[in-house]
């Protein structure tokens, strides 16, 4: 069996997780690997459903699909995780439980800036949050937790999709891992 692993992608809304998740998992699973991509906006509305935006809701949504992420990675599987978690100690917990179980992490920090998210600003969200209409947007009036020292760090701003996604790939190969 392949060594599973966990990829956390963290970093802004906007900043390029969903979209560098899926062209790694594409290529994953040309090469015949097991692959989930676990995807923040959609666990929300499914593990994490009627979880709110607070410190606290934030931070049971992130340790719920850190559980999903490592059994999966455990056995085998390359669990792809496009997940805001903007808090740096429950990043870590995740991180910690991995470590317990033996069970490969990798932290990867799509920092693209939040003037680039803003500018493409996919989702209208930050359109909303300037208008007052939301509040709670993480990098606008809701904090975001920098990674001190990432796997890898992405600034996605004037790349494209396959350039982010061969730089994550050559950090599994580097790894041992792809
Ligand atoms: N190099 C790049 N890597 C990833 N996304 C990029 C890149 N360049 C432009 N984009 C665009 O940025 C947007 C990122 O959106 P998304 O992946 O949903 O962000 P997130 O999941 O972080 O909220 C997409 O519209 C994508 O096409
Ligand atoms: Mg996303």
């Amino acid at each position: 069996m392949s060594r599973g692993v966990t990829v956390w992608l963290t970093g802004l809304s906007g900043a390029g997780k969903t979209t560098i998740a899926l062209a790694i998992a594409e290529q994953l699973r040309a090469a015949g690997r097991e692959v989930e991509v676990l995807d923040g906006d959609e666990l929300r509305r499914g593990l994490s459903a009627g979880l709110s935006f607070s410190r606290e809701d934030r931070d049971t949504h992130v340790r719920r699909v850190g559980f999903v992420a490592e059994l999966l990675a455990r056995h085998g599987v390359v669990a792809l995780v496009p997940v805001i978690a903007p808090y740096s100690g429950t990043r870590d917990e995740v991180r910690a439980q991995h470590d317990a179980h033996g069970t490969g992490y990798l932290e990867v920090h799509v920092a693209t800036p939040l003037v680039e998210c803003v500018r493409r600003d996919v989702k209208g969200l930050y359109a909303r949050a300037a208008s007052g209409e939301l509040t709670g947007m993480t990098g606008v009036d809701d904090p975001y937790e920098e990674p001190d020292k990432p796997d890898l760090r992405l600034d996605t701003t004037g790349t494209d999709i396959a350039a982010a996604a061969r730089r994550v790939m050559d950090l599994l190969t580097e790894r041992g891992l792809a």
